[in-house]
């Protein structure tokens, strides 16, 4: 019978076939031992000399890493392996040898690695982060399904800009120009207008010369807006969605987490409610760290905001910053203009900012006015005024960067690992 290694424990006691691939291989002389894989997971194969017959003893032998194959035997329960599970071979069927795979289990550099992502994604680690980036997805989807959200897809190409002019990837459309999206917010809050909760789920483009672990060229985002909720409502729906995501993880990736040596303990932690901080207070708290080189007024950068998180063991929201340092569309303080009703949500450890929401300005006059310390007079944005021309409510909304996200939860350094194929300054290929 065919089946999968991840259903192979369905079959315990009976002889089954696994389309897969040799991913590595030790022997002695009468037994070897096959790491196999099949893209739902890596199990071990045994092939015992006496079983198997030498003819067929020498060619498991001799088979080499990444050749594809049929391998058949009985599924053997065995407590030692993290998977609960093995084979003990009885046949196999080469479908093509691979020769001379350029990925070896030995050590390789970073830039090699990233050359062949096409193959290295095959590698076991890479492939438990990929499955955590899957769960995190699928986690995503059920909070928001089951929390009576709306999934609305925004447009990639537009003709403004959401965050900022200098960062925008720049086309042509046809004889007009255009850009590629760097957030899907303002769509989004068109959209809450129409259908109350709404997220969405795509890729945003920044075109920042970062050269980071926790940068990326092209990311995907989780933006999430909803009309009739103010700021503080916002945090506490972020910090359920974010603990959803992690216990979720927790729940059904312990293989993946393993193989990633990943701390757990730290991550069992991660419930909500997560502490905040005002900006304020965090300029107070650099200060007696020894951080002399921040004042009130001025933006944080990662060694800040790490300096920040280390407070504290779950994810923390920095709060009201000055309305100078962040985007126009955020509402001010009414007690306070001069900061604005937002978050940052840091998360611990060292990986920074996961999160960047705010209430919206629902005035559609203070709105004409940032539109025209903004310089936003094209009629590029005319459609993002009349949401504050018919009907305006108060709303909020949030966006959560993906890849920030897989690599705090499987504790991977840099955000290169958390994508398929990452785009990053200086790399398009593969
Ligand atoms: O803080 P940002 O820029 O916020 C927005 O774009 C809002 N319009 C979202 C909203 O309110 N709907 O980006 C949100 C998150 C950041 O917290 C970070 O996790 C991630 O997106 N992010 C990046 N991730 C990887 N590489 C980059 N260059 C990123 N820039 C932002
Ligand atoms: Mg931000």
């Amino acid at each position: 019978m065919k089946t999968t290694i991840s259903e192979a424990a369905k079959h315990i006691g009976e002889e089954v076939t696994i389309g897969g691939w040799l991913s590595n291989k030790r022997s002695s002389g009468k037994i070897a031992f096959l790491q196999l894989r099949d893209g739902t997971g890596f199990m071990q194969g045994i092939v015992v000399k006496a079983d198997i017959g030498e003819e067929k003893f020498q060619e498991a032998k001799g088979l080499t890493q990444e050749t594809s194959l049929y391998v058949t035997g009985v599924i053997a329960e065995d407590k030692r392996s993290p998977l609960g599970y093995e084979m003990q071979v009885t046949g196999f069927e080469v479908i093509q040898e691979a020769v001379d795979y350029p990925i070896t289990p030995k050590e390789h550099g970073t830039e090699f690695l990233m050359d062949h992502r096409h193959l290295w994604l095959r590698s076991k680690r890479q492939h438990a982060v990929m499955k955590v980036r899957n769960e995190i997805i699928r986690a995503t989807y059920e909070f928001f399904n089951t929390n009576g959200y709306v999934k609305i897809d925004p447009p990639i190409l537009t003709g403004s800009s959401a965050e900022g002019s200098t960062e925008l990837f720049h086309t042509k459309y046809f004889e007009e120009d255009a850009y590629l999206s760097q957030s899907g917010q303002l769509y989004m809050e068109a959209a809450a207008m129409a259908f109350g909760r709404v997220f969405s789920f795509g890729p945003t483009f920044r075109a920042e010369k970062s050269k980071t672990r926790r940068h990326l060229i092209e990311f995907w985002m989780i933006e999430p807006e909803m009309a009739f909720m103010d700021h503080e409502d916002s945090l506490k729906v972020q910090e359920q969605y974010v603990s959803h995501v992690v216990q979720s993880v927790l729940d059904n990736c312990r293989i993946e987490l393993d193989t990633l040596g990943r701390d757990t303990e730290k991550l069992e932690k991660i419930k909500a409610p997560f502490p905040r901080i005002s900006y304020d207070d965090a300029v107070t708290l650099l200060k007696e760290k020894g951080f002399d080189d921040i004042e009130w007024g001025e933006d944080f950068g990662a060694p800040h905001e790490t300096a920040i998180a280390e407070a504290y063991d779950k994810p923390v929201f920095i709060t009201n910053y000055p309305a100078e340092i962040k985007a126009f569309y955020m509402k001010p303080d009414p007690e306070r203009p001069e900061v604005v009703l937002c978050a940052d949500m840091i998360a611990p450890e060292g990986y920074g900012e996961i999160i960047g929401g705010s209430q919206r300005i629902d005035d559609l006059e203070l709105m004409k006015q940032r539109y025209e310390e903004h310089g936003l007079s094209g009629d590029a944005y005319k459609w993002y005024l009349q949401l504050r021309e018919y009907g305006s409510v108060p709303h909020s909304g949030f966006g959560l960067g993906l890849e920030r996200t897989v690599a705090w939860i499987a504790g991977v350094e840099h955000v290169r690992e958390t994508i398929p194929f990452p785009r990053l300054l200086n790399r398009l290929y593969p």
